[in-house]
């Protein structure tokens, strides 16, 4: 059905002005100060926007849905995690596919397609992690790439899992450069913090809160050198994800100082939440594992200073949900092993609405910079997506700003069993928002089709 979003206030990374959008089909036809309804066609829906900003659809570069890692499994799937999107204002997921080390990679691409080709209600496609690089893989690789999928990821951390070898992460990045696809990377020294995870827990260190100090900000920032100096060697283009300090920052942005092109992500946990969440006592904190880990609170002033001054280009969530009844509980005895993440999907964009623009730490129009358009441009997907364009997909999120409420888990779409941001207060909330001139959510509710969702095939574009 056409549809009319008359009287708001659109509002893009570049422009913010009154307008009003319509889209025919799956696209964006018009855009225009007033569009009479007597020009449209019978049975357009109309959505009044009034008060209201309309925003690109939000673009998250950073979630984990179909996830076997420590011992288990991310506890949503495609119909979880794309409501929980959509009710947050998000359109379109970047998902990272990670196989084990024995896994073939383009089997790995099949199935992480399987899963969300059925299920998933909002756009999508993802980042290739490699785990192995041997003559075997590399085949593989290229057809991925040729299939759609223009980004690779690497971890730098989780020794004997998903980290890769010094070897193999040159030659994977030598291959990505011959192919043109950026590497985003989770930089963290491996072999560091497996020694001190062993000397904290010979000391008897077991709890919640040494996962902290088993990572500190100087094993990110030698990844982040250690990514750019591979990449300033070879010409690779890379992204350093949920980078969660001054250091690791400070790293990345020596490097591009250095003529190295390095993008830079950070995740909505980091903003908000600091290292005293991860020190909750009976083993609360354990919602607050992840990794990078929390940090002490000075930094959050350098993410939010970064995200303004737009040295960090994007904010997403890292979305990896782990249910605290049973699944953090395997870290009872041992931090090491409490699975590693934080739900945020659908949290992402009224934390930064809040504690961004309603803070004034960030404008609305970075917002939807770091939130939408910024992972559009780095991932080959603009302005097909991340822009309110004529011809750009009809993926619109219409804004209410006045809107008041706590973050709950009751509201919360992700089957993860508890909400790190429960009972804050929120300011904002999408009231209506479309896929491809779909309307998917209103005021929070999933309305749309399950299934409707596209895989989105990428160019190489670095
Ligand atoms: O704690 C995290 N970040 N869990 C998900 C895996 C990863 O490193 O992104
Ligand atoms: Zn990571
Ligand atoms: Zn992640």
């Amino acid at each position: 059905m056409p549809l009319l979003v008359k009287g708001g206030r659109v509002v893009t990374a570049t422009d913010d002005y009154p307008a009003d959008v319509y889209c025919a089909g799956e696209t964006i036809t018009r855009i225009e100060p007033s569009i009479d309804l007597k020009s449209l066609p019978q049975g357009t829906e109309v959505i009044d926007a009034a008060g209201k900003y309309v925003l690109p659809g939000c673009i998250d570069p950073h979630v984990h849905i179909h996830l076997p890692f420590m011992g288990t499994y991310a506890a949503d799937d495609y119909e979880s995690a794309s409501k929980a999107a959509l009710a947050g204002g998000t359109t379109t997921l970047i998902e990272m596919i990670c196989p084990g080390p024995a896994d073939e990679p383009y089997d790995a691409f099949e199935l992480w397609r399987a899963k969300a080709q059925p299920l998933a209600a909002v756009d999508y496609t993802f980042h290739m992690s490699v785990v192995r690089f041997d003559a075997k893989v590399h085949d593989q690789f290229r057809k991925i790439v040729a299939a759609g999928v223009a980004s690779f990821k690497v971890f730098l951390a989780y020794k004997g899992a998903l980290n890769l070898s010094d070897e193999d992460l040159f030659a994977a990045m030598k291959l990505a450069r011959e192919l043109g696809v950026i590497v985003t990377a989770h930089c963290e020294n491996a072999d560091a913090i497996d020694a001190l995870q062993k000397s904290l827990l010979a000391a008897g260190k077991t709890g919640p809160e040494w996962h902290g100090p088993s990572r500190p900000p100087v094993v990110e920032a030698d990844g982040v050198h250690h990514l750019c100096t591979f990449a300033e060697l070879l010409g690779t283009h890379v992204y350093t994800v949920h980078t969660s300090c001054d250091a690791a920052v400070r790293a990345a942005l020596a490097a591009r100082y250095r003529g190295v092109n390095v993008w830079i992500e950070s995740v909505i946990p980091h903003f908000v939440l600091d290292e005293t969440y991860a020190e909750r006592p009976n083993f609360e904190g354990a919602k607050y594992v992840m990794s990078p880990p929390l940090r002490a609170q000075v930094n959050q002033a350098v993410l939010w200073n970064g995200v303004k001054s737009r040295a960090i280009s994007t904010i997403g969530t890292d979305h990896a949900p782990f249910r605290f009844k049973d699944q953090k509980q395997m870290g009872r005895d041992a931090f090491t092993k409490i699975p590693n993440g934080i739900a945020s999907l659908q949290e992402r964009i009224d934390l930064v609405h809040t504690h961004g623009v309603c803070a004034e730490r960030i404008s609305l129009r970075t917002m939807v910079d770091a939130c939408s358009t910024q992972a559009a441009q780095i991932f080959g997907l603009y302005p097909r997506k991340g822009a309110i364009q004529v011809g750009s997909d009809a993926d619109l999120v219409v804004y209410d700003p006045a809107f008041r409420g706590p973050f709950s888990q009751a509201t919360s779409h992700s089957k993860v069993d508890y909400n790190a941001y429960e009972g804050w207060e929120r300011i904002g909330r999408a009231s209506i928002v479309t896929v491809r001139g779909a309307v998917q959510a209103r005021d929070g509710k999933f309305v749309g089709t399950i299934g409707r969702g596209q895989f989105l095939q990428r160019e190489p574009t670095h």
